[in-house]
């Protein structure tokens, strides 16, 4: 059976690209006929400046807003990454297979140490090896399929590379992973700056729908989308980004065809208009089973509990065997 694991950060609010990108696949293909296992993964939150009552919270709020969505404890494995000791433990095998060289040309790495410095920060170590750990979360579990969205397919290369350099070296240990992508909405972008993706540690929350934004807030943000000064309605994502991104979002929330979509518009303000009430009805369900589940975070602790057993189980065999197949001495 294919196995597929996937991961998201608890570094802010989930968000709608959070959603389309990566989380609504999970819940309606992934989980179904897969072996699927899904994991707040809170050990990537520590490698940029945090507070740690909030990495706590959202770690919290993470997972349950993953139930919230549609994921099925029956149907599928949902854990807490630092509840499972094999992902550093693999992750410093990793470091071992990895060069400095190839981790530095990471583009969310050069990004990223660039913010830091100029925030003043120092750039932790951590977030020059995140890809290392990342590899070493999909690796853990012989998965075949990583589902995410655009931004990550760099570092899915990365862990390819990683798990075949190893199998070379020490022999066959680790499944070689493939990313797979949706068809629409694999790169949602920022609503205020449409050249750039919409993420959830944005320090301008003006252009995110956050999945927890009530109607009107999430109606106000897609209303004053930035678009452009013309005025027909064309599907080009290098020349009209934002318009380009209205259109995917509401072939997203409507499974639609964004090109065919711009041939049904007149005029911006209806795309708004009608793009605005389609996100609203897409989030709807998911914020007010949200608000039951957050009553009861007796429940969603149980989950992660028994989904950290479940996860421990797949993962521990496959991290014990590539201990030994590197040349560690087994504790007898
Ligand atoms: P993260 O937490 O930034 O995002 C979680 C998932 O959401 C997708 N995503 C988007 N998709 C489309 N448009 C957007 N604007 C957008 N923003 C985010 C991401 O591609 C991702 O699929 N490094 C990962 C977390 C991770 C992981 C893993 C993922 C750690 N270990 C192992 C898969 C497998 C990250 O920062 O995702």
């Amino acid at each position: 059976m294919t196995r597929i694991f996937s991961g998201i950060k608890p570094t802010g609010h989930l968000t709608l690209g959070n959603y389309l990108g990566a989380v609504r696949r999970w819940v309606e293909v992934d989980q179904h006929g897969a072996e699927a296992l899904f994991s707040v993964v809170d050990l990537h939150a520590l490698t940029v400046e945090h507070d740690p009552g909030r990495v706590r919270r959202l770690s919290r709020q993470a997972a349950t807003l993953l139930l919230a969505a549609g994921l099925d404890p029956k149907l599928c494995t949902l854990f807490v990454q630092s509840h499972v000791d094999e992902h550093a433990r693999l992750s410093y095998l990793l470091e071992c297979t990895a060069t400095d060289g190839e981790l530095r040309r990471m583009i969310q790495y050069r990004e990223k140490s660039v913010l830091a410095r100029a925030a003043g920060e120092g750039v932790r170590l951590s977030l020059l090896t995140y890809p290392v750990l990342m590899a070493a979360d999909i690796l853990a579990y012989g998965a075949d399929e990583v589902p995410v969205g655009e931004d990550q397919t760099q570092h899915v290369e990365l862990t390819r590379d990683l798990a075949v350099r190893f199998n070379q070296r020490y022999g066959h240990t680790f499944t070689v992973p493939r990313a797979t992508a949706p068809k629409v909405a694999a790169r949602v972008m920022d609503l205020q700056d449409p050249t750039s993706k919409m993420g959830k540690s944005h320090a301008n929350g003006a252009g995110i729908v956050y999945l927890l934004d009530d109607a009107e807030t999430v109606r106000r943000k897609i209303m004053r989308a930035v678009t452009d000064s013309g005025r027909d309605v064309e599907y080009d994502r290098e020349g009209r980004p934002g318009v380009a991104n209205l259109l995917d979002l509401m072939a997203a929330a409507t499974d639609g065809n964004p090109e065919a979509l711009a041939g049904v518009y007149q005029s911006y303000g209806a795309l708004k208009k009608d793009t605005a009430d389609a996100v609203v009805e897409l989030l709807r369900p998911l914020r007010e089973r949200h608000a039951e589940l957050a009553a009861d975070q007796g429940h969603v602790d149980q989950v992660l509990r028994d989904g950290a057993e479940r996860a421990r189980g797949v993962a521990r065999p496959l991290v014990d065997r590539a201990y030994r197949a590197i040349g560690l001495l087994p504790a007898g």
